[in-house]
């Protein structure tokens, strides 16, 4: 079967998830292989963890519950990156599962895309945190564990393949183009490439929950679906 006749489609009638994620505590069930050519996932054969759950590549592990791997289909056209699992999806060790997730999941639905038809990840696979009186409040990671965590970013990418990239937000956006000195701000509505796949940018669904003013969420929000509608349409083009 050709590549293109093996990827489920990414848009459809059926616009919810409607089958749990194949993939959760095994680092993306992808054979433990060198990613080729990709400087960013690059470390010496010695370095290499043999699972996502036995990563001890920076600290993050420490305090988290779990290592959060990408869910998703396995050769999916168009692959999500966030920025790093938040409280609820280090609990439940599935990416996109609180807030920001349901706010995805929305968009994606006015985008036309399927849930369970993209493959969702993001750029550090340890929920980063500090306590604030009882609750556990998101911590942005350090360049290094971004870094650190290019090696399963890499890997994400070379067993999935995806025509598409969708950065959400800047830390997805630096962890996907690597020092290619990409801002967000000047990303916006533009494709960027690398290697073989195409890749857009959009704010990071957080941004479009917390942002102070309504106009601002809105044009978060606006944003996140045009990218996935574009999304939807570079994955039809083939
Ligand atoms: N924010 C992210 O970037 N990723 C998640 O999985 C959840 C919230």
């Amino acid at each position: 079967m050709s590549r293109r006749a093996a990827r489920p489609r990414a848009r459809g009638l059926l616009r919810h998830a409607a089958s749990p994620p194949r993939r959760r505590h095994d680092g993306g069930g992808m054979a433990d292989k060198p990613t080729q050519g990709a400087a960013p996932g690059d470390i010496r054969p010695d370095q290499r963890p043999r699972t996502l759950q036995a990563c001890r590549r920076c600290g993050l592990w420490r305090d988290a519950t779990q290592a959060v791997p990408g869910a998703g289909a396995r050769r999916a056209a168009i692959m999500l990156v966030g920025e790093q699992p938040g409280d609820k999806e280090d609990l439940a060790g599935l990416p996109f599962v609180g807030p920001a997730g349901a706010l995805l999941d929305k968009a994606m639905a006015q985008a036309g895309l399927r849930r369970d038809a993209v493959y969702l990840t993001n750029a550090v696979k340890h929920f980063k945190w500090q306590l604030r009186g009882k609750r556990r409040m998101h911590k942005s990671p350090a360049q290094v564990e971004i870094a650190a965590c290019a090696y399963w970013l890499e890997r994400e990418l070379a067993a999935v393949r995806p025509r598409v990239v969708v950065a959400l937000g800047a830390t997805a956006l630096g962890a996907v183009m690597g020092e290619r000195g990409h801002t967000l701000k000047h990303s916006l509505g533009r494709e960027l490439a690398r290697g073989d796949y195409r890749v857009l940018a959009s704010y990071h669904p957080s941004y479009a929950l917390r942002s102070p003013d309504p106009a601002g969420r809105q044009a978060a929000y606006q944003s996140i679906v045009d990218a996935l509608e574009h999304a939807g349409r570079l994955a039809d083009e083939g």
